[in-house]
């Protein structure tokens, strides 16, 4: 969207429908410790971990435990290949990489892997992609934890997951690896947590076409969005230091993705204080439309719930709610609802934001004579949003809304991760090509919208009948456009998955 078109529109009077309330799953504590042994059999030593983490009350201690695996130690040192270790490794072997630099690309094409990094007196293991290679970690195994490793200069992506579940990723420091830091494409249940991600010039965590993740306890900043919920369901965003980036919190539909709703995503416990980075996205991306200033955007997502958070010092507003006509760049997709229903914002800390709102806020507080920048606008279409304590904030364009929402709060959701394992994705050969599109290609190609690369359906009019042309294409990509970055080379994948991936690609309709 571009930082015009967010509020091209006039603003609507939404109804207040009070309908029902999300229907969350809920998880009490204990029921996600008794889930720790309802996948694999954890070894004595993870079962121990697990119940010491769960005594603090950690909503992923299962998930961590899952992953704690109980086969060999492989030890990485300097000068050697990460990649080697990983190429060794056996599902339930863990990689210790020692403190060092590696300049490398690591694939994961295998399940129940843990690539955690040995910090010695403060000396990280770096990955430095030295402004060079595109990705330093990409995964498409289940059960995979990465964690302790520090990851400078890559051009594409710190951490990618590409269609796997069950993934933990924790405690990394990740600065400018380009455009996304930490990114799990169409996994289900995942938890990311106690990273540290700056410089990043989309989104610093950014959660794409996934169900039931955790993200907490994260510090992410100087970034163009901090953590972003996209396509995504059943995701809980809490306790994270969220500061100094362009946008804090986003959630969204993006359309003309495999994946066509967000819902079930709240929002809690976090610090969403200046965010008034200068917008540094990539021109036409649609980061690059989201004004700077912005503490919380939600755009056509469902059942979103914002509570207590501290929302302070955002120079253009607070909380933004919008629907996908008020934002241009976006191509209406027909299976996608554009509008936002049952926001729910209930108690949160606001003060100081909208101080110097962009014009087109300026203009809706011309209209209704407010004087008070905004702490929640919202424009466009949707039902049944509510706001509690309305009165004592100031909002513009909310007076539709409720001001009871059905629940107070969320605190008896301890977590929407799952209780169990999820299955891992079909790997049969007529699913493949999907698969691989849908966890590695839509991450840059929507259909009819562009991403970071160009929409699917012009590739489609380029190589009709030419699945072969893509499937060289990408093991070996040449730089074709000026205005497009290279596209990072697909040479992981075999001839047979490469063909699979173009195929499934020409024959994609939406
Ligand atoms: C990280 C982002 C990214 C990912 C992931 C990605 N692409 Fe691309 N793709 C691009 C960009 C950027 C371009 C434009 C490159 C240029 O014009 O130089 C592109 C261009 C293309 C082209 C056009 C080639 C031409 O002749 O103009 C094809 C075909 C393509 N991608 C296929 C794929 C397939 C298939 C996948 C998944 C296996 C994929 N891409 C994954 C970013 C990506």
């Amino acid at each position: 969207m571009s930082k015009a078109g967010i509020f091209a529109g006039v603003v609507a009077v939404v109804v207040a429908a009070a309908t029902g309330y999300t229907i969350a799953k809920q998880q009490s504590a204990a029921s996600a410790d008794s889930s720790l042994g309802a996948g694999d059999t954890p070894s004595a030593e993870s079962t121990l971990s697990s119940k010491r983490a769960s005594a603090s009350s950690n909503a992923g201690a299962a998930l961590v435990a899952a992953t704690s695996s109980a086969g060999k130690i492989i030890v990485v040192k300097p000068g050697s290949l990460i990649q080697d270790a990983v190429n060794q490794a056996k599902a339930g072997d863990t990689i210790q990489v020692l403190p060092g630099t590696y300049s490398e690309t690591v694939y994961i094409d295998k399940d129940n892997i843990a690539l955690v990094g040995v910090i010695k007196e403060g000396v990280w293991p770096v990955l430095d992609g030295m402004g060079k290679l595109n990705d330093a970690v990409l995964y498409s195994g289940n059960g995979i934890r990465v964690e302790n490793l520090k990851i400078v200069k890559y051009k594409g992506n710190a951490i990618m997951g590409q269609a796997g579940n069950n993934f933990v990723i924790r405690h990394n420091w990740i600065v400018d690896t380009g455009v996304y830091g930490i990114f799990p494409q169409l996994g289900q249940n995942g938890l990311i947590e106690y990273n540290v991600l700056s410089g990043i010039e989309d989104a610093a965590i950014y959660v794409g076409m996934s169900d039931n993740v955790h993200v907490a306890h994260n510090e992410v900043f100087a970034s163009v969005a901090g953590i972003e919920i996209e396509n995504s369901r059943h995701a809980i965003v809490e306790n994270n230091m969220v500061y100094d980036n362009a946008g804090g919190i986003l959630t969204f539909i993006t359309p003309g993705l495999p994946i066509k709703t967000t819902f079930d995503v709240i929002i809690r416990n976090n610090f969403i204080v200046g965010n008034n980075h200068k917008n540094f996205g990539a021109v036409g991306s649609i980061v690059s439309g989201v004004p700077s200033g912005t503490g919380i955007l939600v755009m056509a997502a469902d059942d979103v719930v914002i509570e207590n958070n501290i929302i302070r010092d955002n120079k253009n507003a607070g909380i933004i709610v919008t629907d996908h006509k008020n934002a241009s760049n976006i191509s209406p997709d027909p299976e996608s609802d554009p509008n936002p229903d049952r926001v729910q914002i209930l108690r949160n800390n606001f003060s100081n934001n909208g101080y110097e709102p962009i014009p087109e806020v300026k203009a809706l507080m011309v209209a209704s004579l407010t004087r008070q920048g905004p702490d929640v606008v919202a424009v466009g279409g949707g039902t049944g949003s509510c706001m509690i304590d309305k009165a004592a904030h100031a909002t513009l364009g909310i007076g539709g809304w409720s001001s009871t929402c059905a629940k107070n709060t969320t605190a008896d959701i301890v977590t929407l991760l799952l209780d169990k394992p999820a299955p891992p994705r079909s790997t049969e050969s007529a699913d493949k090509g999907k698969v691989l599109y849908n966890g590695i290609c839509a991450g840059c190609h929507a259909y009819n919208a562009r991403m970071i690369g160009p929409p699917t359906q012009i590739i489609q009019a380029m190589y009709a009948g030419n699945a072969q042309g893509i499937a060289e294409y990408i093991a070996k990509p040449v730089k074709k456009r000026d205005d497009f970055p290279p596209m990072p080379t697909q040479a992981h994948l075999n001839s047979e998955m490469r063909r699979a991936v173009a195929d499934y690609m020409l024959s994609v309709k939406k």
